[in-house]
């Protein structure tokens, strides 16, 4: 074969000065045609579009042409020139073809297009080659890229917050547990208890459910940063939306109060909206043609609107009146109780048909950290809500004096031990300051217009899965 550097089929299709000889290497979609000539449509993942190798058979021998079936991995050699046919603008005659990988057509489980989510769940490690998944993983890409982009561009610095961790930042007890001990014979204590002073780290300790408290100390020190990383909750939740490990943003900046908060998060998640819709037109093209016909001009409509902001206690109110009016929920809502997701869409889509950023949640729902209120009852929490979503941020002001802070950790019975240098930031130096977390998947639920979170991670971990 010619040595000829290789061209992506994204830039094989943008390119202008025709006529050229090139090298493409991909995946074979599907190979048809006649006894005379053959059309392979080839795609390797630069972009949801395929190029078409137009194959002269007198040209190539017979054996190594039946060889290159749906899946096969080739590289092939030719002229790119304007294309005779329809549907694409250049195709490459082909001079040299190569087959590096064959996949038996008998065996091969890409075979028909239109395999369920559901089917293509059980092969994850092969869905990345169907359009769809291609198509969500590079879109996953851009919105990391865009979210170091945002962060970078305002002068908030990447921290690393440690992934295995002896607190429970959001004190909800839904944490997977760390350890080297032999869980069949673990060396326990006088009193019966496992001794995790023979642990690996001297203490017992989990995966982190949120990197906020290290969070807090990065911004009471260098002003505003963000964390992006792993998260995990073992929270029996079987939903589309939950994952027992998922990516979280979480932003934290000094001086920031709960209206700062929340125009940073607003203005976050309409940069990434349109940079979605500036850098990923190809994609999202296909996935509203082929999944949510409605999914480009939703993104359009929520970076042209402005979120509504309305506290707890008035949105309840809105709730009980539809309720009043025959709306009925699955879960009947009073004052007290934690928002379900069909709340959330309700004022969403029903009631205000826009984002809804709602403040000041009753304090027992939600965590010790928040800034309490003069009311003694709610705290300044923010959680903003998005059509087909529900929560897709929570977030708070924070609770920045030390008294307060400690009586609420001691109300709710949180072993100090493990807290001592979260409150010294409150007793030296201590500031106003905010911040968040946006879910990356819940994001990209948004964006892709998918319905499933686990069609919007690699390899998804949920309760009783984790293959591949
Ligand atoms: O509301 P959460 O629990 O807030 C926190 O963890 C705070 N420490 C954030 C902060 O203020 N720095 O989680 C934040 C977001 C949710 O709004 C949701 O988008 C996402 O994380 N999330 C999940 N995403 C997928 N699967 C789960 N099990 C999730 N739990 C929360
Ligand atoms: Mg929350």
């Amino acid at each position: 074969m010619e040595n000829i550097r290789r061209t992506s089929v994204a830039d094989a299709l943008s390119a202008k000065g025709e006529n050229q000889v090139i090298n493409v290497k991909g995946w074979v979609r599907s190979r048809r045609g006649n006894k005379n000539v053959n059309f392979i449509a080839l795609n390797d993942g630069s972009t949801v579009n395929t190029i078409q190798i137009v194959v002269d058979l007198a040209r190539f021998d017979e054996t190594l042409i039946k060889s290159i079936a749906t899946g096969a991995c080739i590289s092939a050699v030719g002229n790119l020139v304007e294309s005779q046919g329809k549907g694409q603008s250049v195709e490459i005659q082909a001079t040299d073809i190569t087959v590096y990988g064959e996949a038996d057509p008998l065996e091969y489980p890409l075979q028909k297009k239109g395999h369920t989510l559901e089917y293509l769940r059980t092969i994850a490690h092969l869905r990345p080659r169907t359009n769809t998944f291609g198509a969500v993983l590079r879109m996953r890409h851009h919105m990391a890229f865009a979210i170091h982009k945002f962060f970078n561009d305002r002068r908030f610095f990447y921290l690393h917050t440690p992934l295995i961790t002896s607190s429970d930042a959001e004190g909800a007890g839904q944490m997977f547990q760390v350890t080297t001990l032999d869980l069949a014979n673990a060396p326990k204590t006088d009193d019966g208890k496992i001794d995790y002073s023979q642990d690996f780290f001297g203490k017992s300790t989990r995966l982190t459910v949120s990197g906020q408290l290290e969070g807090e100390l990065g911004a009471l020190a260098i002003g505003q940063i963000y964390t992006f990383g792993p998260t995990f909750r073992a929270e029996e939740s079987n939903t589309p939306r939950h994952l027992a490990e998922f990516w979280m943003i979480e932003p934290e900046m000094a001086f920031y109060d709960i209206n700062d908060n929340m125009d940073l998060a607003e203005d976050f998640l309409k940069y990434l909206i349109r940079y979605a819709l500036d850098n990923c037109q190809d994609d999202l093209r296909f996935l509203n043609d082929h999944w949510d016909n409605e999914l480009i001009t939703r993104l359009q409509s929520v970076v042209a609107e402005n979120f509504a902001r309305v506290t707890y206690t008035e949105g309840i109110k809105i709730l009980e009146e539809a309720q009043a009016n025959g709306v009925k929920f699955e879960f009947p809502v009073s004052w007290g109780t934690d928002l379900q997701s069909e709340h959330e869409r309700f004022l969403v889509e029903q009631h205000f048909r826009r984002p809804v950023i709602l403040t000041d949640y009753p304090k027992e729902i939600k965590a010790f950290y928040m800034k309490q209120n003069d009311d003694g009852k709610t705290v300044r929490a923010m959680d903003v809500l998005f059509p087909r979503i529900g929560e897709i941020i929570g977030g708070s002001e924070r609770e920045a004096d030390y008294d307060k802070l400690k009586t609420r950790i001691d109300q709710l019975g949180i072993p100090m031990k493990d807290m001592w240098w979260y409150l010294d930031t409150r007793r030296f130096g201590s500031a106003p300051h905010s911040g968040f977390g946006l879910g990356f998947e819940r994001l990209l639920l948004f964006v892709t217009g998918m319905q499933n979170i686990r069609d919007v991670i690699p390899f998804p971990r949920t309760p009783k899965n984790a293959e591949f």
